[in-house]
């Protein structure tokens, strides 16, 4: 199978996507050009790596991919201090203004994370955007109901000890699973796929660290991620396709404060060889 084309008359014989292929498939062809035999594509990861160091952009691939729109002109230099407080300033937001996010805005910034690491490059992740926020608020019911059945079950469920206060907190108006936020974002995959669960926390770590530079907010719903593995009302309810399973949920929307500080963590435990 064949996944990328050279070009002879703008590749000057480098040897860099020699050197790059993570699975040294790329070779020196007899009259010198690299080449990657049709017999080995197959275990081409399709990475794209040849293609983005190539310094001629002599290499594109016969592959169906979507590139990303951003001009090469536009690629700024991000300073490490800079970077470090826009990292730095990333909270957990649980309070929402009570204002829907445009899909295209949604389709932008996973658009962005669709270029997050994957295992193999293997890029699993597929996402169910409950952008209804009628049907957010269904997501909660059923976890609450998920969690009386913990509470009033003789089974020992390690939330058991915790879903009392949850309860407590919902029956008296609060949101404890998806906070009042108009949107949830499940990342899901095939279940055979042994790497999908990392490749989805990487996917969705990049979906809450773009969510600030998109005047947005995002925390991580773990309860409904639980909930959501094991109650079948919520397995149907979210009616994944067949053979794929919730990886991880993400609750986000318009922040309805402002985070003034950066609060303190743990320092670095670093032991060096
Ligand atoms: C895997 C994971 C699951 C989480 N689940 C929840 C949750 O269900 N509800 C919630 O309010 N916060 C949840 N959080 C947010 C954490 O409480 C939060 O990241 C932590 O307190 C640090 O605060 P910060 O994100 O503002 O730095 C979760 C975070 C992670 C990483």
């Amino acid at each position: 199978m064949k996944t990328i084309s050279i070009n002879p008359r703008t590749c000057t014989q480098c040897g860099i996507c020699i050197e790059i292929c993570p699975t040294g498939l790329i070779i020196q062809s007899n009259e010198g050009i690299p080449v990657m035999p049709d017999e080995v594509g197959n275990f081409c990861s399709k990475c794209g790596n040849c293609e983005a160091f190539c310094p001629e952009s002599a290499i594109s691939p016969v592959f169906d991919t979507k590139h990303a729109d951003t001009p090469k002109e536009n690629i700024a230099d991000i300073m490490p201090g800079q970077l470090g407080t826009y990292m730095q300033q990333r909270r957990s937001i649980r309070n929402y203004k009570n204002r829907k996010v445009d899909r295209a805005l949604i389709e932008e910034m996973l658009d962005i994370v669709r270029y997050s690491p994957s295992g193999m490059n293997n890029q699993p992740v597929r996402w169910l955007v409950v952008h209804d926020p009628e049907k957010v608020r269904k997501l909660t019911r059923l976890t609450m109901d998920w969690m009386r059945d913990i509470r009033d079950g003789d089974n020992m469920h390690p939330l058991k000890p915790m879903v009392p206060a949850l309860i407590a907190a919902y029956e008296a108006g609060k949101d404890p699973i998806c906070r009042g936020a108009p949107h949830v974002a499940i990342a899901y995959a095939a279940e055979a796929n042994p790497m999908a669960f990392t490749d989805s926390i990487i996917a969705l770590s990049w979906f809450e660290l773009a969510a600030p530079a998109f005047g947005l907010g995002a925390c991580w719903a773990g309860f409904l991620k639980i909930a959501a593995s094991e109650y079948q009302p919520l397995i149907q309810e979210l009616d994944l396709p067949n053979g794929h399973v919730l990886q991880y949920s993400m609750m986000f929307g318009y922040p309805k404060y402002k985070e003034q500080n950066i609060p303190g963590r743990e320092p670095s435990r670093i032991t060096w060889k």
